[in-house]
C-alpha cells in the first residue's frame, strides 16, 4: 500500500464520520424502555458466570443485578482504554503536521472517544450501576502502555480493545433482554468504532511495511501482552464482592466455565485473524492468547 492509498482511506473515513456520527449528549439515548424492569445490563451469555452452577442457582432478578454490575465493569475498562489510547496516540503526533489526513482522522477519533467515554458514564448512571476501582497492576500496565508503546504496538493494543468490544456490543445492541440505554449506546459505539478499526488496521500495516522479522516478533509479543491485560481486566473481584458473592467460589466457577472461554475466543476471533494475516501471531504470542482464553 502506498502513502497515497492510505491517505485516500483516511480522507474517506473522515467524510464517513461527517455523514454518520451521533451526539450521545442527547438524553433520549438513555431513556428507559418499557421492558427495562426485567432486563439485563448486557447479553447474559457474556457474563463470565453464565451457565455455571452459581448462575443456575440465581433468581432472574439476581442475574439481572449481576449483568448490570458486570456491564459497568466492562464499560469501565472501555473508558480506561479510550483515555489511554488517546494519550498513547496523541503523544506520537504532537509535532506531526496537523493537516496530514491521518492526523486529522486521529483528531476526529479522539473527539469520538471522549464522547464515547461520556456516553458510557451516562449509560451506567442511567441503569443505576457504578464503576469499580482497578488493581494496581492494571494501573501500572496502563502507564507502561501510554508511555512506551511504539507505533504498531500502540495501534495493535488499541485495535485489540476495539475488536473485542465490537464483537460483544454487536450482541448487546441486538439483544431484546438488554436495557434500552445499553442497546442504544452499543449501536452508536459499533457504528463509530468501525472507522477506528479500519484506521488502526491500516496504521499497523503502514508501520510494519518493510520491517524486520525481529521487530515483528517483538511487536507481536507486546500486542499479545496488552491484549491479555485487557481480557484479564474485564473480571474484577470487587463486582462480585459488592453483590455479596464469595470471590473464591466465583473465581473457581469462572475458571472452570467452558462457555466463558468460548465467548472470549469468539470476542477475539476477528483480531486473531487479522494478526495472523499480518504476521503478528508467532508461537510466543499464541501461547499468551491461549493463556488469556482468547485462542
Ligand atoms: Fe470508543
Ligand atoms: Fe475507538
Amino acid at each position: 500500500m502506498s502513502v497515497s492509498d492510505s491517505n485516500a482511506l483516511f480522507e474517506d473515513l473522515l467524510s464517513s464520520a461527517a455523514r454518520l456520527s451521533f451526539d450521545p449528549r442527547n438524553p433520549a439515548v438513555y431513556e428507559r424502555g418499557v421492558e427495562d424492569e426485567w432486563s439485563h445490563g448486557m447479553t447474559p451469555e457474556w457474563s463470565p458466570l453464565y451457565g455455571t452452577a452459581m448462575w443456575d442457582s440465581m433468581s432472574e432478578a439476581e442475574r439481572s443485578r449481576l449483568t448490570t454490575s458486570e456491564v459497568a465493569q466492562f464499560l469501565g475498562v472501555a473508558i480506561w482504554l479510550e483515555l489511554g489510547l488517546q494519550v498513547a496516540l496523541l503523544r506520537r503526533n504532537v509535532s506531526s503536521d496537523p493537516a496530514r489526513p491521518d492526523v486529522r482522522f486521529l483528531l476526529n477519533e479522539c473527539a469520538d472517544e471522549n464522547m464515547h467515554s461520556l456516553m458510557f458514564v451516562n449509560a451506567i448512571s442511567s441503569i443505576g450501576a457504578r464503576f469499580y476501582p482497578r488493581d494496581a497492576s492494571f494501573t501500572l500496565f496502563g502507564w507502561l502502555f501510554r508511555s512506551f508503546a511504539w507505533a504498531e504496538v500502540a495501534y495493535g493494543i488499541t485495535l485489540a480493545g476495539e475488536e473485542i468490544f465490537d464483537v460483544m456490543q454487536r450482541d448487546w445492541m441486538a439483544s431484546e433482554n438488554v436495557v434500552a440505554a445499553i442497546r442504544r449506546t452499543s449501536y452508536i459505539h459499533v457504528v463509530e468504532e468501525s472507522r477506528h478499526m479500519q484506521f488502526a488496521r491500516r496504521n499497523i500495516r503502514d508501520c510494519l511495511a518493510g520491517s524486520s522479522r525481529f521487530r515483528r516478533t517483538i511487536s507481536s509479543l507486546f500486542i499479545a501482552i496488552g491484549t491479555h491485560v485487557i481480557a484479564k481486566s474485564l473480571i474484577n473481584r470487587r463486582v462480585y464482592e459488592d453483590l455479596g458473592l464469595n470471590w473464591r467460589s466465583v473465581k473457581r466457577e469462572i475458571d472452570g466455565n467452558e462457555h466463558h472461554r468460548m465467548m472470549f475466543r469468539k470476542a477475539a476471533e476477528p483480531l486473531i485473524e487479522f494478526l495472523g494475516k499480518e504476521g503478528l501471531l508467532n508461537g510466543g504470542a499464541r501461547w499468551i492468547y491461549r493463556k488469556s482464553n482468547l485462542l
